[in-house]
């Protein structure tokens, strides 16, 4: 009657698939506890790691597991505690870790009557109380694992993507809070078609070099000509992290999610490692506070 869960990490986007592409982390997430207890209803109770709301329709995973638990009949109720690893705002997915975490124990408390795509819905209605949008990239791929590409929303379509077996990727998160919110708000409503020609170009090669395990195509398609012009400004020493990760070897680097975390993507674990050591370099002359993990993508 009780589980505990590690809800992982995500990054989004992925350079050229901006609110559609996102791959799952190993090494960062949150753990939650559900227990089902007999007094109806969702109720959250205890909270660490960070400042968050305690009333359910207030909180990220308490409005997912809401939304599971009022399409259901149930005569008990379940008792939610969250122990945040992953600072919100961070851009690797804090809030899709809540809204899927959630969802995703009590359907295993109640003996999966859900599909992960259906779980997904759920924590859509989660996502979209803290990023004021209904986006699935961070969400499908903590589900899922690896990598996935939300084919559409409405109806949610999700599909999962294959990689090489020695992908690895390294984010850096600088301590600085940047909310989705307003880093969708710098973003332009309109895209010349030259820009739009060149993304769905490289977001193709890219899926293409995921199912080949062409790491050199994976290198030349990580490329974001329209969202990371104007998201990078944002972010302190983006450019001087891209150049010092690719000058170590990494096959390329982005901002992950809506920042201010940027990722790398490395052929091997050594290369991961000297990505890591670059960043560090980068950031370690600078005043703001950061911290670096490696994942190995599965
Ligand atoms: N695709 C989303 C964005 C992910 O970039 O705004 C962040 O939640």
């Amino acid at each position: 009657n009780k589980i505990k869960i590690f809800s992982p990490a995500t990054v989004a986007n992925v350079s050229c698939g901006f609110d559609v592409l996102g791959f799952c982390l190993d090494s960062i997430g949150d753990e939650m506890v559900i227990r089902k207890v007999d007094k109806k209803g969702i109720a959250i109770t205890r909270i660490e790691g960070f400042d968050l709301p305690f009333e359910a329709e207030l909180n990220v995973a308490g409005v997912s597991a809401l939304a599971m638990y009022n399409s259901l009949d149930l005569s008990f109720g379940f008792e939610i505690e969250i122990y945040k690893n992953i600072k919100p705002g961070s851009g690797i997915g804090s809030s899709a870790a809540s809204a899927v975490g959630s969802v995703f124990g009590m359907n295993e408390l109640l003996g999966r009557p859900f599909s992960k795509t259906q779980l997904t819905e759920f924590a859509i209605k989660g996502e979209a109380l803290a990023s004021k949008c209904e986006h699935a990239d961070n969400l499908a791929p903590a589900l899922f694992g690896g990598f996935t590409l939300v084919k559409s929303v409405s109806p949610l379509k999700i599909l999962e993507i294959p990689s090489p077996d020695d992908l690895y990727a390294t984010i850096i998160h600088p301590q600085i809070e940047i909310k989705t919110s307003e880093s969708r708000a710098v973003l332009p409503k309109e895209v010349p078609l030259s820009d739009a020609i060149e993304q769905w170009a490289n977001l193709g090669s890219l899926v293409h070099a995921l199912h080949t395990s062409d790491y050199e195509l994976i290198s030349h398609s990580l490329r974001d000509v329209i969202i990371e012009p104007y998201r990078s400004q944002l972010i302190p020493y983006f450019d001087n992290v891209k150049e010092a990760v690719l000058n170590v070897g990494a096959l390329g680097a982005g901002i992950s999610g809506s920042g201010p975390s940027i990722f790398s993507l490395s052929k091997g674990l050594d290369t991961a490692n000297k990505v890591k050591d670059a960043m560090h370099d980068v950031y370690s002359k600078t005043d703001i506070a950061f911290d670096i993990h490696v994942s190995k993508i599965n």
